[in-house]
């Protein structure tokens, strides 16, 4: 699998938006997902096949948890996989999620299922 950091700021955005007003994200900016359900963000992932490590670096801070369906090339893998709270909006915690990748280009989507949004996100791993 690729080893490089996704950066969600340079992801695929709907109904989120790229913020830097929380200190801590790499790159140069996270996303924050504008307390939407349904907002999402896609990331296009270069990949060998099989079973990979999906490390999506987050944060929340509020003390509910900020579920989000977790697709890959259009498959839920991880249906409302949680993202709990965090300690601030300034702590950044990883979430793991185990998901099968096929040889070449992936899509791996993060979409919000509350009201709530999704956490904010700082990049995807894998
Ligand atoms: C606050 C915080 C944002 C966050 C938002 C939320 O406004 O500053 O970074 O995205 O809460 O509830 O999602």
């Amino acid at each position: 699998a690729a080893t490089a950091a996704y950066e969600a700021e340079n992801a695929s955005l709907y109904r989120a938006a790229v913020a830097t007003n929380h200190t801590g994200y790499s790159g140069t900016g996270f996303v924050d997902y504008t307390n939407v359900a349904g907002s999402s963000v896609e990331f296009t992932v270069n990949a060998t096949a099989g079973s990979t490590s999906l490390a999506i670096r987050y944060a929340n801070g509020t003390t509910t948890n900020r579920p989000m369906d977790i697709s890959v090339n259009g498959a839920v893998v991880a249906s409302g996989a949680a993202f709990d709270g965090t300690g601030s909006w300034d702590t950044w915690a990883t979430k793991t999620i185990t998901a099968r990748l096929v040889a070449g280009t992936n899509t791996i989507r993060a979409t919000a299922t509350t009201a709530n949004g999704g956490p904010n996100l700082d990049y995807l791993d894998s």
